[in-house]
């Protein structure tokens, strides 16, 4: 029987493309998702890609019933987790949603599967959660040490899914530190959609491509960098997606707590993705020079050799690739 996947946050720019190469896996994904960063419109897109029907449950993680309701009547088999609040900036002036949401709803979670009997699940971490790195690429048994409210419900969320797994042997959980997704799926049909104005390098690049921004500042060009520029490790959010496939079918084989990198190993500078954002839409990016941003480090590149070893899998896809990728889906959003 086709194992039932549940996609929390599976609406979102993350999970979407996790139910899409779950899917082409052969699993049949589902989805919880309250919407409260995402489209509804995503769903049955994603069922047209798939080809399948994406059954989709709408509601928060933190309603126990509903997810204790979802996951019996659909006899999931295992749980990747994505449903979250993920603004930097937005968690130091809200800590508690973001404890709420974050801390919260992952408890919620872990109860409900735990009364159902379900105990795999893959969590979306991130390299958030090593803060200021000493030296780069990063490797898993970096210090832990999160600058922000956003980071630290990261690193508590891996504690707390650890001790649950110290607890009960039957847990099988792995922990995902994802560095800089970026890209679409190739279709253009579905992407990263921010609500508010973007903060982050590529859909800000996508808004300026469009003329919906009218530059692009770039914070710093006095790093300890080659061209001056902050560094940084972008992964192909399809390669990210596939991954997720490959640490599910690891927690098969092995149970505890297994703790991944997912990037490239390979690190690229604001200039250089500015330059590799122009060729993909063919157009001058406007760009100004301006101060460091609070908060940031030079380089953050990991070193992704155990995801490799562990999973089999490494990211695929280049620079080029997801500049494309994403500005394709640009285009489409506005058409
Ligand atoms: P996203 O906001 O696009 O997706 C999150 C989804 O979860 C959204 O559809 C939102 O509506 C839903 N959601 C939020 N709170 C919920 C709740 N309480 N109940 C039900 N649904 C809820 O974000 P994303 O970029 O797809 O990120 C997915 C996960 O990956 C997050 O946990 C994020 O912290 C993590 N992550 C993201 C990045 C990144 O750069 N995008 C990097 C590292 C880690
Ligand atoms: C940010 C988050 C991090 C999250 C990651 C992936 C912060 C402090 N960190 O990382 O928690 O896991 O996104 O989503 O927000 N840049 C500019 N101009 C801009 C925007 C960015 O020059 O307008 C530069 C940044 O200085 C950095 C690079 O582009 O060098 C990437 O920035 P960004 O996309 O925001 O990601 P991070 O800061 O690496």
């Amino acid at each position: 029987m086709t194992d039932k996947i549940l996609v929390t946050g599976g609406a979102g720019y993350i999970g979407s493309h996790i139910v899409i190469e779950l899917s082409a896996a052969g699993y049949a994904p589902l989805i919880v998702d309250d919407f409260s960063n995402s489209s509804p419109s995503v769903v049955p897109r994603l069922s047209e890609i798939t080809g399948h029907d994406v059954p989709c449950v709408t509601g928060d993680i933190r309603d126990r019933r509903l997810l204790a309701g979802t996951l019996s009547e659909h006899a999931v088999a295992a749980v990747v987790h994505c449903a979250g609040l993920k603004a930097v900036g937005e968690s130091e002036s809200r800590p508690l949603a973001y404890y709420d949401s974050n801390i919260g709803g992952t408890i919620a979670l872990a109860e409900a599967m735990a009364d159902a009997g379900v105990k795999t699940i893959v969590f979306s971490s991130s390299a958030t959660v090593y803060g200021q790195a000493g030296s780069n690429p990063i490797a898993e048994d970096a210090p832990l040490m999160p600058e922000s409210v956003y980071g630290r419900t990261k690193l508590m969320i891996e504690q707390l899914l650890r001790d649950l797994a110290r607890s009960d042997p039957a847990w099988r959980v792995a922990l995902l530190r994802y560095f800089n997704p970026a890209g679409a799926h190739a279709s253009g049909r579905i992407g990263e959609a921010p609500s508010a104005t973007p903060n982050n390098l590529m859909p800000i690049l996508a808004q300026v491509g469009a003329g919906k921004l009218p530059e692009i500042a770039v914070f710093g060009s006095d790093w300890p960098t080659p061209d001056g520029t902050g560094v940084r490790d972008y992964i192909h959010v399809v390669d990210l997606a596939e991954a997720h496939v490959a640490a599910l079918a690891h927690l098969q084989r092995a149970a505890g707590v297994t703790t991944l990198n997912l990037g490239t190993s390979r690190g690229y500078s604001v200039l250089e993705a500015i330059a590799a954002f122009e060729r993909a839409c063919s157009k001058p990016i406007t760009r100004r020079m301006a101060p460091r941003r609070a908060g940031d480090v030079a380089i953050c590149v990991a070193d992704a050799s155990a995801a490799r070893v562990t999973l089999g899998w490494v990211a695929r896809r280049g620079l080029d690739a997801m500049c494309a990728d994403a500005w394709r889906w640009q285009l489409h959003r506005d058409a």
